[in-house]
């Protein structure tokens, strides 16, 4: 360190450092700069070992009085770096917590798109196609007695109907419903005819699982009961009905045999070059009626049950009954 220095211009730049370093370290905004800062004021090769170095060409007497001052100031720094520090963190953490506040109002950027099951859209859809003709919508429970189930609708313990609606039971005798027939019965004791019905519901078979099998399923139920009731009507409101839901598509009622309706038939409609079922119907049987206290001269009236699931594989397009209930999106997501 070449020219001679004297202890004026020591002290001078010394404070000076004091003057830099208080306003470079107000002036730092992160806790790097303040390293950095660190560094350049107080390291190995800091400005204040520079003037340190310098120390060694003053006189012996006037070093300690040099060596003092600069103790006094590093102390002086190493406060006001710790000091801009703690500022300098807690800005941080609050500029952070500030960003990372959750707004609950806000949209939100990825909503994955809900819609209706299959299922439910076409139960919507033949409910709407009923109540559009003057039906209400009636519900019955899904765990029935007998007496519901079956013996009210004509179809007592010894009858062979039973056997091919064989179903889960439960240990005080209930079941689960194998149709949505019953509910004719329930709102029929509480609601005095005339009554135009139609009820939704799932239904439950002793069936094994395959392509067109599933041990649960889902029915409509359609009942009309009225004074002079007859088979015109329930043909009427059937085409009425199938001519909403599948369009032109050619019809065909067929004889058939239900317990609770006679004459009863089972109806086809031809699609895709074959004759599908789709439902049973009939005019409800006097001895239904009467079970229930009704004058057969007097009242008169038909009901159908239709299938759900089959109804939402023709208009769909869809070749197994599986498909409805695995809740598999890449499926779901079609409809
Ligand atoms: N309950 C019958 C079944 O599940 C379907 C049915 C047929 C309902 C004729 C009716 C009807 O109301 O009149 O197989």
């Amino acid at each position: 360190m070449g020219a001679p220095i004297t202890l004026t211009e020591l002290s001078a730049q010394l404070e000076s450092l004091e003057a830099d370093a208080a306003r470079s370290i107000e002036a730092a905004a992160s806790a790097a700069e303040l390293e950095e800062l660190r560094i350049a004021l107080l390291g190995k090769k800091g400005q204040l070992s520079g003037v340190l170095g310098a120390m060694g060409k003053l006189s012996a007497e006037e070093r300690p009085l040099v060596g003092q001052r600069a103790n006094v100031l590093k102390e002086q720094v190493q406060g006001l770096l710790a000091e801009r520090l703690a500022t300098v963190q807690a800005a941080a953490m609050a500029a952070k917590i500030a960003r990372e506040t959750i707004d609950v109002t806000a949209a939100s950027s990825y909503t994955l798109p809900g819609h209706r099951h299959p299922l439910i859209s076409t139960t919507e859809e033949i409910v709407d196609i009923f109540a559009g003709l003057g039906y209400r919508v009636a519900e019955g429970p899904e765990i029935e007695t007998d007496h519901y189930n079956f013996t009210a609708l004509n179809i007592p313990p010894h009858h062979p109907a039973r056997d091919m609606q064989d179903t889960f039971y439960l240990q005080d005798g209930r079941l689960l419903r194998t149709h949505t027939s019953p509910v004719q019965i329930r709102h029929l004791e509480s609601n005095p005819p005339p009554v135009r019905i139609v009820a939704p519901g799932r239904v439950y078979r002793r069936d094994a699982v395959d392509a067109t099998h599933s041990p649960m399923f889902h029915q409509v139920e359609v009942l009309a009961i009225d004074e002079g009731l007859d088979f015109t009507h329930l043909r009427g409101t059937v085409m009425a009905f199938l001519k909403a839901f599948f369009g032109d598509l050619p019809v065909r009622f067929r004889a058939s045999y239900f317990p609770f309706t006679e004459p009863s038939a089972e109806v086809d409609v031809q699609w895709r070059g074959r004759w599908l079922e789709v439902m049973g119907c009939g005019m409800v049987d006097p001895a239904v009626l009467e079970g229930l206290g009704l004058d057969p001269e007097r009242w008169s009236g038909f009901a159908a049950g239709l299938g759900v699931e089959r109804f939402c594989m023709v208009r769909h397009g869809i070749d197994d009954i599986r498909r409805l209930f695995t809740s598999d999106l890449r499926f779901l997501e079609q409809f």
